[in-house]
């Protein structure tokens, strides 16, 4: 029995990857590196001591994806892979829906021609719109106010009428509030391309010196000290809320959404302060002018997810600030090093951990 696991290598499925191999399953990673980078897996592997196969494949690439199915026999897919910027999918909207709803159409026909129809959905609170009611309930109307959250809205109705065609399938969408945090070990955490856009690594690289100083985008909203209010949950809590989703998919059949949040809100300026108060580093901030398209206050009700998954979060926001601190002072750029070795920058990494195979798409991470 394997998991696929699609956008493994990226920040949440990295970490989901780690949970799911600690827990005893057989894991089968696909990504197209293009927003993520291969070193990730051979830490994941460093953490779990366990292998895995890793094919590095693009879900738009359908021959490619037959090969991954034919190869392994898989019971559920967890699908991480999708571009993820608000800001760039306004820019590149026709980017966004081709790379995030064909590539999800793929993968769904590729499963059905193999029989496979349990599905773990990486969902956003981004469906829930300009919602101003808290805390955010799943039964809340939806909209979306950019392309990257209608593609998210999206691929939710598809895999519904999907359901609706074939009863067989099991889905479970998870609504993401906003993730934060690393894994305790420092060895994996988020590592965005370029100057990051979420609060949480932009605070990290202005602490290790990346970044002059942190702009906080408004202090006039209706919240404790104006700045925006968000449920920052811990990375390490939503990829157990996957494990827990993956055997809700794996024993029932339907389509369910269900919010990862801890129901819990904090303001920027309270992060930032908690941060401080955690690791001792200061982090200069500038209020600015309110970021477009921004909500004042967003947090989830969580209470189904606990419910029906039998899922809550355990980690605070000074586990967040703490354990993203290690990961980003004991990497100052992100795996970028590591990835310049493995490109031959450096010494060739440890064979044992990166074998790579005949073929040019699949690696074997492990011995
Ligand atoms: C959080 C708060 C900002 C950066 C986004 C996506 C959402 C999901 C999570 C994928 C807000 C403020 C931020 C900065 C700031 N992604 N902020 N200065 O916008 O709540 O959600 O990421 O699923 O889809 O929309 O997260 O971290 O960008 O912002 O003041 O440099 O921090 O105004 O109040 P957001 P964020």
């Amino acid at each position: 029995m394997a998991i696929l696991v699609t956008g493994g290598s990226g920040y949440i499925g990295s970490h989901t990857c780690v949970e799911l191999l600690n827990a005893g399953y057989d894991i089968v990673v696909v990504d197209n590196l293009t927003n993520s980078r291969l070193e990730s897996l051979r830490r994941v592997r460093e953490i779990t001591g366990r292998d895995f196969k890793f094919y590095k494949v693009d879900l738009l690439d359908q021959e490619a994806l037959i090969r991954v199915f034919a190869q392994n026999k898989i019971d559920a897919v967890i699908h991480f892979a999708g571009h993820k910027s608000v800001g760039e999918s306004v820019r590149l909207p026709l980017w966004y829906y081709h790379n995030n709803i064909t590539g999800t159409l793929v993968l769904c026909k590729v499963m059905e021609k193999y029989g496979v129809k349990n599905i773990v959905f990486s969902s956003s609170a981004t469906v829930y719109g300009l919602q101003e009611k808290v805390p955010i309930a799943e039964e809340l109307p939806l909209s979306a106010t950019n392309p990257y959250g209608r593609t998210k809205l999206m691929i939710e109705e598809m895999l519904r009428d999907l359901y609706l065609s074939d009863s067989n399938w099991s889905i479970a969408l998870l609504r993401y509030f906003n993730p934060a945090g690393a894994h305790n070990s420092g060895l994996i955490g988020e590592d965005p391309n370029g100057i990051p856009n979420n609060l949480m690594p932009y605070i990290t690289q202005v602490a290790a010196g990346r970044l002059k100083e942190l702009q906080v985008f408004g202090n006039d909203y209706e919240t404790i000290d104006g700045t925006g209010v968000r449920d920052f949950i811990h990375v390490v809590d939503l990829a157990l809320g996957h494990l827990s989703a993956l055997t809700k998919v794996m024993a029932t059949t339907g389509v369910e959404a269900y919010n990862l949040g801890t129901g819990r809100g904090y303001s920027v300026l309270e992060l930032v302060k908690a941060f401080e108060t955690v690791t001792g580093m200061r982090i200069p901030y500038t209020i600015t002018s309110r970021r477009p398209g921004d909500i004042g206050i967003c947090y989830a009700n969580p209470s189904k997810a606990e419910r029906e998954l039998g899922w809550v979060a355990e980690k605070g926001i000074e586990e967040m600030c703490s354990d993203s601190w290690r990961w980003q002072s004991n990497n100052p750029n992100g795996y970028l090093e590591e990835a310049k070795i493995a490109a031959g920058v450096g010494a060739a990494p440890s064979p044992r951990t990166l074998s790579r195979s005949n073929e040019d798409f699949f690696v074997y991470i492990g011995r």
